[in-house]
């Protein structure tokens, strides 16, 4: 792809599309070893190799994240007041990454980040029926009954009830642990599950999307680059 040189350096987040083509003018970026100070030099972004104040900028088109996310944040590229998953994603280039849905501000886990429209909408079509994977602590003794309804299809207030989901109990007590597989993404669904049984989830975090699994090595805040074949996995989904 063949870009100019002051779009390169502003979609790798040097700076503005102005700050940018004023460090170009002042000498401040070289191309391939020589000082360029036209902003409007058309730079191959897979060959070139571009340098801002000595240091290397390297071009990514797609970028891809796995974040564990922490309780208190929200799913949004931009918010007025709390902080955003994107806002934890400190070595992103890129300016147009998104997290691939949503979780509430209260819950944790895994989240994709990325700028990859395709892929996004293959993991969140209805119709593709992308398993999540929610491990819960819920209020009240969760049974074998509530297995069977939510192996049927809960009425959550929708349209038509919800597609079946497996529910394993990992522990039956006053506070229950579980985990839950769905392959829907109906707003804040896992409440409303267990709300329809009359239980209420306490804590809540994703387990795992499609083939992206979280890793007990990613502490809660913490993120990583996708690896190659991650990413190729995922695209099969
Ligand atoms: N279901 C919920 O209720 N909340 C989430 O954040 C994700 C799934």
């Amino acid at each position: 792809m063949r870009i100019r040189l002051d779009k390169y350096l502003a979609d790798m987040r040097i700076g503005t599309r102005s700050e940018v083509k004023k460090s170009i003018q002042k000498g401040m970026v070289s191309v391939d070893g020589e000082v360029v100070k036209k902003p409007e030099y058309k730079i191959d972004t897979a060959q070139t190799n571009v340098f801002f104040q000595g240091e290397p900028v390297g071009y990514e088109t797609e970028e891809y994240y796995v974040l564990n996310k922490p309780a208190g944040v929200v799913s949004a590229t931009s918010d007025p007041k709390d902080t955003t998953v994107l806002d934890l994603i400190e070595s992103k280039k890129r300016k147009d990454l998104f997290p691939v849905g949503r979780l509430d501000k209260d819950t944790e886990g895994l989240l994709l980040i990325t700028n990859d429209g395709e892929l996004c909408h293959r993991l969140l079509s209805p119709k593709r029926h992308v398993d999540k994977i929610y491990y819960a602590k819920v209020e009240g003794r969760v049974t074998d009954t509530d297995v069977a309804l939510f192996a049927e299809g809960i009425e959550i207030g929708e349209k038509e009830i919800t597609k079946p989901g497996k529910l394993v109990v990992r522990k039956s007590d006053d506070i229950s642990e579980i985990e839950l597989t769905i392959c829907e993404g109906k707003f804040h669904q896992v409440k409303r599950m267990f709300e329809a049984v009359d239980k209420k989830v306490i804590y809540l975090k994703r387990l795992q999307m499609g083939t992206l699994r979280l890793d007990d090595q990613l502490q809660t805040g913490a993120y990583r680059k996708l690896t190659e074949e991650e990413i190729r996995r995922l695209k099969e989904c």
